[in-house]
């Protein structure tokens, strides 16, 4: 398919990479498992493929439709989102400096602090960006990182003025290389495009909505960058961290429907977030979209239609007793960690997801003993509220 930016988002996501085999006629790509591909002389492969860890075709049209639907001009699929992040820290030098927002994802920060920080990376947190960033950045400052809505407090952030304070000091201080990644993989593409927003790299674990059937563990990234997309293809092929031809099919098939399923279940959850900040079981609720979330004026701007996904979290009254009483008694909702599939999951991530950031940093960005995190699934919304309804009674009895 070719003028795809001039497609909408779910003709995107059924066409780009996924044309009619030439060969064959196969309307589905069939999956091609061979580890390396003929030539006709050395160094003259007879198509555009020479061995399967450096591209694949259905890892090659995998790509193709995540750069699609991020806007970006580049696309890279990597073994699973921690490998993605592992490739983007691994493109800064030694001495490099970055900055995170403090609430990301456990593994991304186990990532900085315990792998990167021993590659000579060294990184300071914060949990107020916007204010702190100015201050923060150094000459050696090659990377911000930041995660909107963040895990799992669903606070959001303003990409937008994040990208122009970086673009503000690189200008006055005339840095090149300094680039901002945001990890989109709470909303998905469909609810949000970092790129357009000036972020210079969006990373997904695919594993969640773009997958979006709890099956695949797969990473992806999206650029507009040349050089950058030189260093991470590089590093893809170098470290080797790449998809399985089968995953990345899956994961393409998966991607075809993202657009029905993000919104399915943004539409449920925004019901289950206003019922549970209703419920006098209930001390909190942190929805992008309710109104009354803190930072709802830059969902208005940043989010699809205000869509807020498919992530809620909320502190339940009682403390963790409760809050693991009540994630132990939903039927519908399985107790797991992960999220962004068809199916509801629930889970406590202070002594799960989460458990693995000291307490007090885990608390100081919100992460209390008593916070549930859903991730709502395209169940019907009424046994979904039901479901909550009667896990919340018997928590509190
Ligand atoms: C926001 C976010 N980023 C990255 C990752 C890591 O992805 P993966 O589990 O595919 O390695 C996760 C996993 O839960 C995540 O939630």
């Amino acid at each position: 398919m070719t003028a795809t930016q001039s497609y909408k988002f779910g003709t995107k996501a059924i066409h780009v990479g996924s044309e009619p085999d030439p060969s064959t006629g196969a309307v589905i790509p069939a999956i091609s498992l061979s580890t390396t591909f003929a030539q006709t002389s050395p160094a003259q492969p007879i198509g555009v493929y020479e061995y399967s860890r450096s591209q694949n075709p259905n890892r090659h049209n995998l790509e193709r439709a995540v750069a699609a639907l991020e806007n970006g001009k580049y696309g890279l699929a990597f073994s699973s989102g921690s490998a993605t992040t592992a490739v983007v820290l691994q493109s800064l030098a030694q001495g490099s400096h970055a900055i995170s927002f403090g609430d990301v994802y456990g593994g991304t920060h186990r990532y900085f602090t315990k792998v990167a920080n021993a590659h000579g990376v060294k990184t300071d947190f914060t949990n107020d960006l916007v204010n702190d960033l100015p201050k923060m950045l150094t000459k050696e400052t090659k990377l911000v990182w930041i995660e909107s809505p963040s895990n799992p407090t669903l606070s959001v952030l303003d990409i937008s003025k994040i990208a122009e304070i970086i673009k503000a000091y690189k200008t006055a201080n005339n840095v090149e290389d300094l680039f901002l990644v945001v990890d989109n993989t709470f909303l998905s593409p469909y609810i949000q495009n970092p790129l357009n927003l000036g972020a210079d790299v969006v990373v997904h674990s695919g594993t969640k909505y773009i997958n979006g059937h709890s099956d695949v563990v797969i990473g992806l990234l999206a650029t507009n960058n040349e050089v950058l997309n030189e260093k991470f293809t590089f590093l893809q092929n170098a470290i080797g961290a790449i998809p399985s031809p089968f995953d990345s099919w899956l994961a393409h098939r998966g991607l075809k429907t993202l657009h029905l399923r993000a919104r399915a279940a943004s539409e449920t959850a925004l019901k289950i977030a206003k019922y549970l900040a209703d419920s006098e079981y209930v001390d909190a609720v942190n929805y992008p979209g309710l109104p009354t979330h803190k930072n709802y004026e830059v969902v208005l701007k940043q989010h699809r239609d205000a869509l807020g996904g498919g992530m809620i979290s909320f502190r339940i009254k009682g403390g963790a007793q409760s809050a693991a009483k009540f994630t132990s008694e939903t039927k519908l909702f399985t107790l797991a960690e992960s999220l962004g599939g068809i199916e509801s999951l629930i889970e406590v991530p202070a002594v799960m997801t989460h458990a693995g950031i000291p307490e007090e940093a885990r608390q100081a960005s919100g992460v209390y003993d008593n916070l549930v995190r859903m991730s709502v699934g395209i169940e019907d919304a009424d046994d979904l509220l039901a479901d909550i309804e009667q896990a919340l009674k018997s928590s509190a009895n």
